[in-house]
Formats: structure tokens, C-alpha cells, sequence
């Protein structure tokens, strides 16, 4: 359907739906979630192991082929962590993995396929046992990680800064510039002076913002018909 041809009462029915799921299934496998998430298809999420803390107004976005996973294999039981700031993005196959300490800030996006991990799991001559060495993972508020960039070990990111398409960062990265390549390098420095229009702005107000989209759903949406929606799914013609 190139068209939405769902009934707006199919949509918000499939809406609250998506909601309980995410508090049921997902909300208990994190010590806190916060208020406003949106978990886009959540049955294709997974979040495992200790000591995860997601902050409010999450969006999560994950498909059959590229589910999100949120993990936290600690040394011992109980050990390990992922905290998670506010308003932030995660597409479709991120994948966040530690050992003992990633530290995500408010505001962070995560384009598709994005990796990001505090260890390399395995030694370099014992490939039986991870590292002793502790090498946690800090990202700063406002930073963009672009489509499959890939975070190692140790590494911290000031805030504002932007990892581009592919690169692999293996250092850390100051604030306020874009680095690319692998291993990624700074290509270019951001001026701050110019001011960032950011995923905590435009989550300052979430409930205006749920209001908005739902007046957005209901202009749009109102006027389609269960049958005709039926009717597209199973006898679908050009341009529906
Ligand atoms: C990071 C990014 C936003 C920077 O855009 P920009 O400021 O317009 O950057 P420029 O095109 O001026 O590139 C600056 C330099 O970095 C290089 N560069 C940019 N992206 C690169 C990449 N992914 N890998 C290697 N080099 C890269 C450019 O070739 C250029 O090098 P030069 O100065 O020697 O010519 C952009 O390069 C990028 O990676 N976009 C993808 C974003 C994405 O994944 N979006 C998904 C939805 S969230």
C-alpha cells in the first residue's frame, strides 16, 4: 500500500497494543524505562542481562531483518552495565553490547546497523577469556552515529559529534566534529557558536508532541473504511 489505509481506531488500537507489549515484555528486562517510548515493532527488540537503564522518550526501531539487541554480559552475575540517556534514537539492527560500561547520552542517534562495544570478548593470544582491562564506552549528549558505524573499546565521544557512514572509531573523539574512515579520523571541526537544534528539544514537550500526531492520524486516517482496508490487503490494486 503506498497509501495508509487503516481505519485511525485500527491504528490507535494497534498503537496502544505496541505500548503494552513494550511495558510487558521489555520494561521488566530494564532496571528503569522511561515515560513517552515508542518501541517500533518491539517483538523484534531484544534487551538481556543486568543493569540496563533506558531514559524517556526512546525511539527504537526494529524489523524482522534487523533487530535491535541490547545486551549485557558481565564478568560475574550482576556486573555490567548500559545506561542510556533521554530522547534517543536507535534504528533498525543497532546492536549495543558490554562487558562493563557503556554510557550513552541524552539525545544520541544511531543510524542503521550501528555497533557499539566495550570489549573485544575474546584475548588477543587467549582467545578463551575477554581482557582483565577494564575499557568502558562514554558517548556524549547529541552525538550521531551514522549508518553501520562501529564504536570499540575504551573509546569516549564529546558531545555534538558526529561519526560518519561506516567508520569505525578505535580512539577517542573530542566534541564538536565529524569523524570518518577507518579507523575514523577527524575529517572536519562543527562550530557550537552556531547552535544545535537537537532530539531534546524536539522531545521537550512529549505530551503536545503525542497530541500533535495523534491530530495528524486522525486527519489523515478518519476517513478510511474497515473495508476498504480489508479489501487493499487482500486485493490490492495500483494505487492503493
Ligand atoms: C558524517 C556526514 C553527515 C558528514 O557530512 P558532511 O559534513 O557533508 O561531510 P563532507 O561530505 O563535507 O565530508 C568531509 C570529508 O569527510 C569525508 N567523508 C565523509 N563521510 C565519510 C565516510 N562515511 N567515510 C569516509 N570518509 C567520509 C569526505 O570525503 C570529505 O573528505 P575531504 O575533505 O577529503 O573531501 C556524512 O559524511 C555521512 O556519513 N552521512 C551519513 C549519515 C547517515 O548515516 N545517515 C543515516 C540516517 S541517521
Amino acid at each position: 500500500m503506498r497509501i495508509d489505509r487503516r481505519p485511525y481506531w485500527y491504528k490507535k488500537a494497534y498503537l496502544r497494543f505496541r505500548y503494552w507489549y513494550t511495558e510487558h515484555f521489555l520494561a521488566p528486562a530494564c532496571d528503569s524505562l522511561g515515560d513517552y517510548h515508542t518501541f517500533m515493532k518491539p517483538w523484534y527488540t531484544s534487551i538481556s542481562g543486568p543493569n540496563i537503564v533506558i531514559g524517556r522518550c526512546a525511539t527504537i526501531v526494529s524489523e524482522p531483518s534487523s533487530r535491535v539487541e541490547i545486551g549485557v554480559w558481565g564478568r560475574k552475575d550482576w556486573e555490567g552495565r548500559i545506561e542510556i540517556g533521554d530522547n534517543v534514537l536507535m534504528s533498525p539492527g543497532t546492536r549495543i553490547s558490554a562487558s562493563d560500561e557503556i554510557i550513552i547520552g541524552n539525545g544520541v542517534m544511531m543510524a542503521h546497523g550501528v555497533y557499539i562495544t566495550d570489549s573485544d570478548w575474546h584475548g588477543i593470544y587467549d582467545r578463551t577469556e575477554r581482557s582483565a582491562n577494564k575499557t568502558p564506552v562514554h558517548i556524549g549528549n547529541n552525538v550521531w552515529l551514522g549508518d553501520r558505524a562501529t564504536v570499540l573499546k575504551g573509546v569516549t565521544i564529546g558531545e555534538n559529534s558526529i561519526v560518519a557512514a561506516c567508520a569505525v572509531v578505535t580512539r577517542d573523539v573530542p566534541a564538536n566534529v565529524v569523524v570518518a574512515g577507518n579507523p575514523a579520523v577527524v575529517v572536519k571541526n562543527l562550530d557550537p557558536e552556531k547552535g544545535f537544534k537537537t532530539r531534546d528539544d524536539y522531545f521537550a514537550d512529549p505530551e503536545s508532541l503525542a497530541r500533535f500526531f495523534d491530530g495528524v492520524d486522525k486527519m489523515v486516517l478518519e476517513g478510511n473504511s474497515f473495508w476498504n482496508w480489508l479489501r487493499c490487503l487482500v486485493w490490492p490494486r495500483r494505487g492503493d
